[in-house]
């Protein structure tokens, strides 16, 4: 495209957005690259929205059953890793029609040749394009929709999703271009850490998804300590101990992401979990790790566990979420519809 003219952004207050897909059970990459440091942002005092993104899940097909007990399942994770549905606005994305609404808009502001572009769609649709859904190529637009209809500043995610977010910067530019307005922010991703990508516990080079066939692949949020430690345990490595130094990580996968998630689950950095495992073989590191892990993931799994015994009250709670995210929503979604030259006569 051609360079757009970026407009002061200086009227827009800090606000933070950000979602995760109903679509199964949440993992350890989710927990680490997503969801703890949602609760770092809600905890530093920024305005939080955070959503279960259930119309993206069903890009792909989705029972419906299964669809409403894991967006329930991804509340209950949410707030036993202490989102505060108080501090924080939760809430499913179907119970605010404003996110449809703008995504369809912003189908007709980005181009085929952005969405053309995108890694995620061509990963997900794999070798029968022309099988996926219409939904799974729109998919992008949809979560640029997600962000711009409460006019969110900030997008705290993993790695995969740092195309999602240039996109979401370039139709934000270019629908403020195209009809001469400074209405959208231009947003800022939040990729921060020493886990934004974990990757599968089976394979270095993939990531860890939960979406992978193999349940060996990736801790959820939803296993006992038993099998947190096997899975750790069995974790694919190399024969090597650790190195000295972070850059001797270099080119050996499987290591490097079980340092990571060491140092994401610990909150240190690299450095400081290399400089006290130089030299250490697995047979020592793994059996910490998975300490570590049961330590700070057992917690959360009970507390879900707890929330899950009473749908209804998790049921109550997306609703007032998503009562609140309307009031933010609704006066924006207007102001997009008098911008884009659509008849409101219905309301005041
Ligand atoms: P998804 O499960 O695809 O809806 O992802 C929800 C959030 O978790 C997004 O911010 C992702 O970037 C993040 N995420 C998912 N998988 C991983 C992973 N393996 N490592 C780090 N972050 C991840
Ligand atoms: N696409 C994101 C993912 O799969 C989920 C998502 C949807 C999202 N809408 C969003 C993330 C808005 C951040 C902001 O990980």
């Amino acid at each position: 495209m051609s360079e757009p003219v970026q407009t002061p952004q200086t009227q827009f207050q800090p606000r933070i957005f950000s979602g995760i897909q109903p679509s199964g059970g949440l993992t350890l990459g989710n927990y680490l690259g997503a969801l703890k440091r949602f609760v770092e942002k809600q905890d530093e005092g920024i305005e939080t929205i955070y959503c279960l993104v259930d119309m993206h899940a069903i890009t792909v097909w989705q029972d419906p059953e299964k669809l409403r007990q894991q967006t329930r399942e991804g509340a209950a994770a949410f707030i036993a890793a202490g989102i505060d549905p108080k501090r924080s606005i939760l809430f499913n994305q179907s119970q605010v029609s404003a996110h449809a609404e703008l995504a369809w808009i912003f189908n007709c502001v980005a181009r085929m040749g952005w969405m053309n572009r995108m890694t995620q769609f061509k990963d997900k649709a794999g070798k029968n394009a022309e099988a996926a859904s219409l939904g799974l190529y729109a998919y992008p637009a949809l979560m640029a929709a997600d962000i711009m209809v409460y006019h969110a500043t900030m997008v705290p995610v993993g790695e995969d999703q740092k195309q999602h977010l240039e996109l979401t910067r370039d139709i934000a530019i270019k629908f403020n271009n195209d009809f001469g307005v400074n209405f959208f922010p231009v947003v800022e991703p939040l990729i921060e850490g020493a886990a934004t990508r974990v990757m599968s516990l089976r394979d270095g080079t993939k990531k860890m998804s939960k979406s992978d066939p193999s349940d060996q692949s990736r801790i959820n949020l939803t296993d006992d300590a038993d099998m947190i430690a096997a899975k750790i345990r069995k974790a694919k490595t190399d024969p090597e101990p650790l190195p000295d130094t972070a850059a001797g990580l270099k080119d050996r996968p499987e290591a490097k992401n079980l340092v990571n998630i060491y140092a994401g689950l610990s909150g240190q950095s690299v450095d400081q979990v290399i400089a006290e495992y130089a030299g250490a073989q697995f047979g020592t590191f793994k059996p910490k790790l998975a300490e570590l892990a049961v330590a700070k993931l057992s917690p959360i799994t009970t507390e879900m566990n707890r929330l899950m015994k009473d749908p209804a009250e998790i049921d109550r709670i997306l609703g007032q979420g998503a009562d609140r995210a309307e009031a933010i929503a609704c006066p924006i979604m207007e102001k997009t519809y008098e911008i884009t030259g659509m008849i409101r006569s219905r309301r005041g």
